[in-house]
């Protein structure tokens, strides 16, 4: 499992808790503590109430729930919520703000890496967002039909979600700094019709080369009809090499395009869309999310967990390529009416201050980011946040990886001088919304912890036999009953939806993760208990990576491991044996770690890659990963008596000890 004895004994001895001041407490807009009692008590009921105070309908549902937990050889729907239930995602992110003062009010407040800025307002949005929407219609868009995104931070990466949320279609983001290949892969599994990308865009003051990517992947894309690309500007519109007939500029189309389209009236459970997520064999997975239940979800936990007003100018740093900037940039905030801030670039361009230099700049209340961030500004040092004004923010927020209570207590007191509440929020791309983090009006804080589960959400730390752990004893984090922006399926594949989360222990969510829940309830997240790792808070599987290694032509056989990293949480750390005719060298290395970037991108490139003879295997032929854990991360090796050859691993361990000189 995730975490040794010792280390979990470690974090719950931690001491430190940290109270809501009275003045948080009083102004917050949820303080009152009988909210997880009533949720409970009456937990559709509380749904319900729910989704009415947080979205507009255009029919009202029938019925809050219905579900039969997954199983194998049945089919999708097994989980059905507010049945009946008419809406749009759209609607509810821009035409009802534009019917009110909040037509004025800013939407998004964007900066460029090169320190180019745009606002829109909601008015603003509603404009181009329609125009877009019947761009796409005029490309033979129609509802259900899939349209795979793949844009740097702009405001066009929005913009294009939400007009497909519009018409019906299903859009499919892939982040930016995924490679040709993985880019292909997720637009081939969806079938996707069109692809929206950009000339480029600007990464620590590199072009991020989305086009050339894109005309890489569509060689082997025979869906894909039409390519509409943004011109961002890294390069002069006359070098972008444009494919007649197949791409077409966003700015051309855009000036033709008609300014009012109606919102498409979809039903509760209508696919909104799908976002691709490591899993455990090679193969990604699509999550569904439908429109009802994931918006109700995350326009109530972004209200609750991060205390939105609105007056709130609201920042998340993640990018919209991963389901951070689906829920907490995009759908949640804009269903709320939001002033959300979004940043193109990275976090130390030009210099090291350019997060604090941003939140000084737009006076940002509300800050969310991830833990491996945060390692890496308390190792850059407190003179960054220093030399800003950062008096504006009064809350602080944090996902993606279990932080640890070091980097915890820096982010309170560096960022947020020791008067802001930090929420760490534990959840997935499958949950769609937050799950476990405090409420920061009442909840005290244990600096580590992600606290409990939110009102409406139920979870579990059990054993091997589903039976709930004892206080302090680690075991599998489950959630017992649904919850309204579950991934409905994994597009096309339910049967691995079955197999993942719900025959482990049937008739609950299996979440993947390790935990333990303390004397008082709390839950302590330690990491994933399958093979996927976890580097700066993306997911990556193991599995992948040594189906890519083993597709070289040098590589026999391949396992890879995550080993712990200070910043990054983990990194992947690759042995593997060559076939005869190659030799081991560092340039062989050079050009696996390469292999594995041009694959999938350079979050996965490994952090090392070790030759051996032979890898450790039990007598059935197993690969014993946790030995090889065991020696990247240093410490004594387990049971090796379940190995055909104990000398292996004795000689894998001291080649990885020369190299680290211990
Ligand atoms: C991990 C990101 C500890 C966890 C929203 C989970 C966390 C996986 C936390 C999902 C947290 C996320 N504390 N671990 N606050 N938040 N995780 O799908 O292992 O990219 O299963 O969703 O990240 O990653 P995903």
């Amino acid at each position: 499992m995730a975490m040794v004895a010792s280390t979990v004994e470690a974090l719950l001895s931690q001491e430190r808790l940290i109270e809501p001041s009275a003045e948080f407490r009083e102004r917050a807009v949820v303080n009152d503590p009988s909210i997880y009692e009533e949720a409970s008590r009456d937990f559709e009921g509380f749904w319900a109430k729910i989704a009415e105070e947080f979205v507009t309908w255009f029919r009202k549902w029938d019925k809050v729930l219905e579900w039969t937990p997954p199983q194998p050889g049945t089919q999708p729907p097994w989980f059905k919520w507010f049945i009946g239930g008419r809406l749009n995602a759209c609607y509810n992110c821009v035409d009802r703000h534009v019917r009110n003062w909040r037509r004025t009010k800013a939407a998004i407040i964007w900066e460029g890496e090169p320190g180019d800025e745009r606002v829109l307002t909601y008015q603003d949005l509603h404009r181009e967002v329609q125009k877009f929407a019947n761009v796409l219609k005029s490309l033979g868009v129609k509802k259900g039909d899939r349209v795979t995104i793949y844009l740097p931070m702009i405001p066009e990466l929005p913009i294009a979600m939400l007009a497909c949320a519009r018409i019906g279609a299903i859009h499919n983001v892939v982040f930016g700094g995924f490679s040709a290949e993985a880019l292909r892969d997720r637009i081939n599994d969806s079938q996707s019709k069109i692809l929206i990308t950009a000339d480029g865009g600007w990464r620590r003051g590199n072009i991020v080369p989305l086009k050339r990517n894109s005309d890489e992947a569509l060689k082997e894309c025979p869906t894909i009809e039409k390519v509409i690309v943004v011109h961002r500007g890294v390069m002069d519109a006359t070098h972008v090499p444009m494919v007649n007939g197949r791409d077409l500029w966003w700015h051309r189309l855009m000036e033709k395009a008609k300014l009012e389209c109606p919102c498409e009236e979809m039903d509760s459970e209508d696919p909104l869309y799908i976002l691709y997520t490591s899993g455990t064999t090679g193969k990604p997975k699509g999550q569904l999310h439908v429109t009802g239940g994931y918006l109700v979800g995350v326009a109530m936990t972004t209200k609750w967990v991060f205390d939105l007003k609105d007056e709130d100018i609201y920042w998340c740093t993640a990018d919209i390529g991963w389901v951070t900037g689906h829920s907490y940039i995009v759908y949640g905030p804009l269903a709320n009416g939001a002033t959300v801030v979004m940043y193109e670039g990275a976090p130390d361009y030009p210099d090291r201050d350019r997060f604090w230099a941003i939140v000084e700049k737009y006076r940002v209340n509300i800050f969310y980011t991830s833990p491996t961030a945060i390692r890496t500004f308390m190792k850059w040092g407190e003179e960054y946040p220093r030399r800003h004004d950062l008096s504006s923010i009064r809350l602080l927020g944090t996902v993606g990886e279990p932080i640890n209570p070091e980097a915890w207590l820096w982010y309170w007191e560096h960022i947020g001088e020791k008067r802001c509440p930090v929420v760490d929020t534990w959840w997935q791309t499958e949950t769609g919304c937050i799950i476990i983090s405090p409420l920061p009006g009442i909840t005290t804080l244990k600096p580590g912890s992600a606290t409990k589960p939110l009102p409406g959400f139920f979870a579990e730390v059990v054993d091997e036999n589903g039976n709930p752990c004892s206080e302090g004893s680690q075991g599998y984090l489950i959630l017992t009953k649904p919850w309204p922006s579950m991934s409905r399926t994994l597009w096309g594949d339910p049967e691995r939806y079955i197999q993942t989360y719900w025959t482990r222990f049937p008739g609950f969510y299996f979440t993947g993760d390790a935990s333990v829940k303390d004397k008082d309830g709390y839950f302590w997240l330690l990491g994933r208990v399958d093979d996927v790792i976890n580097v700066s808070g993306h997911r990556i599987s193991t599995m992948e990576l040594e189906s890519i290694l083993v597709e070289h032509p040098a590589v026999a056989e391949a396992a890879v491991i995550g080993r712990k990293d200070e910043i990054k949480g983990q990194v992947p750390v690759g042995f593997v044996t060559i076939r005869e005719g190659f030799t081991q060298n560092e340039q062989l290395v050079q050009e696996l770690k390469e292999y594995v970037v041009k694959r999938i991108g350079p979050i996965a490139r490994p952090a090392d890659i070790f030759f051996t003879s032979e890898l450790p295997k039990t007598r059935s032929g197993k690969i014993m990963r946790r030995l090889l854990r065991d020696i990247a991360e240093g410490r004594a090796l387990g049971d090796t008596t379940t190995l055909t050859d104990p000398e292996v691993i004795q000689h894998l361990k001291q080649m990885y000890e020369e190299r680290y000189g211990e």
